[in-house]
């Protein structure tokens, strides 16, 4: 039986979230600049993206670009943006061939101009396709989005439109980049690295955490697959026990 056929269809995660880690990596250990890595990198997304259309995963966010991938050597930070634009250009007819949305979270309007705008027109042209939502994280960090999203809800308190004793995990999730999105169960990190690394902080705080030690451009479907089947054999409690899950 192929690994996507193991795969339970009534036990879905609605959201899935990747640290896409180990482009660098993978090539220097071919001799090659790290944009060799990045460029082999888009091939794995577009697998992987494929991948969760095919089986009905409603969301899939990819970390892209971190804000602090920002003091990366310019060089590379140029080069990344580029193959940014250019494969978010390239990919939108098929994207929208496969009734698949873009979204992105991050500080956006920190992007160079050229980024931003293609961004803007994908997310736009895709805005109606209900399939899959590919939410692309970009110049993003959690901390920041924490941090913005503490400065809205004190000025809404300070301009008198909330209560502060109004505050909420819904109020406050409300606030975030992900605020219409439900929260990932499943969290996938390529390249041996076993942290989160400033990704979703508030929104992972019951997902399952899955670490392979594939460097990305190496991820594959059934990598992707077999990510999801250990994910459905896991025991979810949320706080209560086996038993509680039972009766
Ligand atoms: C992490 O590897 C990867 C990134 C910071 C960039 C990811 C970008 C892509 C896969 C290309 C384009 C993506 C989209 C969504 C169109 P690393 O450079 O940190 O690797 P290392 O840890 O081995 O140095």
């Amino acid at each position: 039986m192929s690994l996507k056929n193991k795969i339970n269809s009534a036990k879905l995660p609605k959201h899935i979230a990747i640290i896409m880690d180990g482009n660098g990596r993978w090539a220097k250990q071919k001799g090659a600049e790290r944009i060799y890595g990045h460029e082999n990198g888009v091939k794995a997304v577009r697998d992987t993206v494929e991948a969760a259309a095919e089986i009905g995963i409603e969301y899939l966010t990819l970390y892209a670009f971190s804000t602090e991938n920002w003091n990366r050597p310019k060089d590379e930070v140029v080069a990344l943006m580029q193959l940014l634009v250019h494969t978010i250009h390239a990919e939108t007819p098929t994207l929208n061939k496969n009734n698949i949305r873009l979204q992105a979270i991050g500080d956006l309007k920190s992007l160079p101009g050229n980024c931003y705008d293609e961004l803007m027109e994908a997310m736009e042209a895709t805005k109606n396709n209900t399939r899959t939502t590919l939410v692309l994280a970009l110049s993003y960090s959690s901390r920041w989005e924490i941090i913005e999203a503490v400065k809205n809800i004190a000025l809404k308190v300070e301009q008198k439109t909330i209560l502060s004793s109004d505050i909420s995990e819904d109020l406050f999730t409300s606030h975030l980049c992900t605020a219409n999105m439900p929260e990932p169960e499943l969290m996938i990190r390529t390249s041996g690295e076993h942290r989160i690394s400033n990704f979703l902080l508030w929104q992972l705080a019951y997902a399952e955490l899955y670490f392979t030690d594939k460097f990305w451009p190496d991820f594959t479907k059934d990598d992707f697959y077999e990510a999801i089947i250990d994910y459905q054999n896991r025991e979810r409690r949320f706080g209560k026990t086996s038993e509680q899950l039972i009766s």
